[in-house]
């Protein structure tokens, strides 16, 4: 076996929380090699970029999730008991349940309301001297899936829900205090969750079954039995919380919008396909999810490298959707590449790559695609108003990533 590129350092647990998004992609071009072994979190771990490397992480049966990710991550993004911590029948059989709430109708009644919530908020908006876009998105989307999800929520849990699927979100990617925050308001969560599962199986609480909500509490394991509560309202807070994580994106797509007004212009005047191409260059683009983790389940050889049995792989999210291989300038914003995009499942993986029912990748991306679409022609189209002089910069050792102002607008009014 051939040997591959080791990192000098003993340890680059620092480096990588200090270089953040760049840690693979620099030393895969350091190395001039798609894998290089180093050590994280005093665990050996090989890191993997580009698209080949994305198809080997993506061969089925390959990888499991679970000791992937360090606990106070895994606990903020999934936990134990969810679909991501599943392989094989277990985790097709519960995705089947996650993709059956995606059809196109049940995305478009989504998107629907998050537009609802959104126009209803432009008056209020413009009586504020300024409005930090972010946050505003954050409380639009949660109270838009649970209204969608067939979730309670009264006047006052809006923004306490907001504030806790924000948490978890923002220190998902983090040590120290925000982490510790994430993980307290999780727990709220997780107890508020489980009253709602617990009231929909009870009957005391009444809500549509083909909602969401209800999907989730009554689904059946493949030996019939119903999901431990526990876990029910951990697969409820991965449509809730991840839904809410969106606003990062659509907030991006702001940002975009605001430094390329040429393309901007275009969402204006020009059709679906323009705000679509330029959604796609936004979620290639910019920084969100920088890597996923998996170990493996049966050896395997690539690059005349052996992956054994447990091994601790990561995979460069980041670095793959701007591989010069297949993006020509990827440090360009330019949405028309999307013009001439193959389609690959594992060139372009910001959300994870391969199938979305036989593997891991994201349940929720038609949500997400669908969801920013119809932020941006709110953007574009429905509203007007400036951007003042704030700090635009995206600091790329900070996971994930978000422009420094979260990105304020002034002087908001509803397009004439
Ligand atoms: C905000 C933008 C989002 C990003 C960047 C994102 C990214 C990801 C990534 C990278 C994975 C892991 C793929 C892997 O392990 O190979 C994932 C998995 C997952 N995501 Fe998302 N996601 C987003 C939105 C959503 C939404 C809106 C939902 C639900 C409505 C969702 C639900 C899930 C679930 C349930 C999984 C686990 C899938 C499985 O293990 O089979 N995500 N997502």
């Amino acid at each position: 076996m051939s040997r591959i590129p080791r990192d000098k350092s003993w340890d680059s647990t620092r480096a990588l929380l200090s270089e953040g998004y760049a840690f693979i992609p620099e030393r895969c071009r350091r190395y001039q090699s798609d894998l290089f072994e180093t050590r994280l979190m005093l665990t050996k771990a090989v890191c993997m970029s580009g698209p080949e490397a994305a198809r080997e992480f993506y061969e089925p049966g390959r990888f499991t999730r679970r000791q992937a990710l360090p606990k106070t991550a895994l606990w903020l993004l999934q936990d134990q008991g969810s679909v991501q911590t599943l392989d094989g029948e277990a985790h097709d059989h519960r995705k089947q349940m996650f993709m059956s709430l995606m059809s196109p109708r049940a995305i478009r009644q989504l998107a629907d309301l998050m537009a609802r919530h959104w126009q209803a908020r432009i008056p209020k908006w413009g009586g504020m001297s300024e409005v930090v876009l972010h946050s505003e998105v954050q409380e639009i989307l949660c109270r838009a899936v649970c209204e969608w999800a067939g979730v309670p929520l009264t006047e006052d849990e809006a923004s306490r829900r907001t504030q806790e699927f924000a948490a978890m979100v923002d220190g998902a990617g983090k040590v120290g205090p925000r982490n510790w925050r994430g993980m307290a308001l999780r727990r709220r969560s997780e107890r508020w969750a489980r009253s709602i599962i617990e009231g929909i199986r009870s009957g005391t609480v009444k809500i549509p079954e083909k909602a969401p909500a209800h999907v989730i509490a009554l689904h059946r394991n493949q030996d019939g039995a119903h999901l431990d509560v526990k876990v029910a309202a951990v697969e409820l807070i991965n449509v809730l919380r991840p839904t809410v994580a969106v606003a990062r994106f659509i907030v991006l797509g702001a940002l975009a919008m605001h430094e390329h007004p040429t393309f901007a212009s275009r969402l204006r005047t020009g059709d679906d396909e323009d705000i679509e191409l330029f959604i796609q260059e936004i979620r290639r683009f910019y920084p969100f999810f920088p890597l996923v983790a998996g170990r493996v389940l049966q050896d395997f050889d690539w690059k005349g490298y052996r992956f054994e049995k447990g091994a601790w792989v990561l995979l460069d999210i980041y670095g793959t959707n701007r591989d010069p291989r297949t993006w020509n300038e990827p440090e360009r914003f330019d949405p028309d590449r999307f013009r001439s995009w193959d389609g690959s499942a594992f060139n372009f993986i910001p959300q994870g790559g391969g199938d979305h029912y036989a593997g891991h990748r994201c349940a929720g991306e038609w949500i997400t695609i669908e969801l920013m679409k119809q932020a941006l022609r709110l953007l574009a189209r429905e509203m007007r108003y400036d951007v003042p002089e704030q700090d635009l910069r995206i600091d790329l050792a900070y996971m994930p990533a978000l422009p420094e102002s979260a990105f304020r607008i002034a002087n908001v009014r509803a397009a004439s």
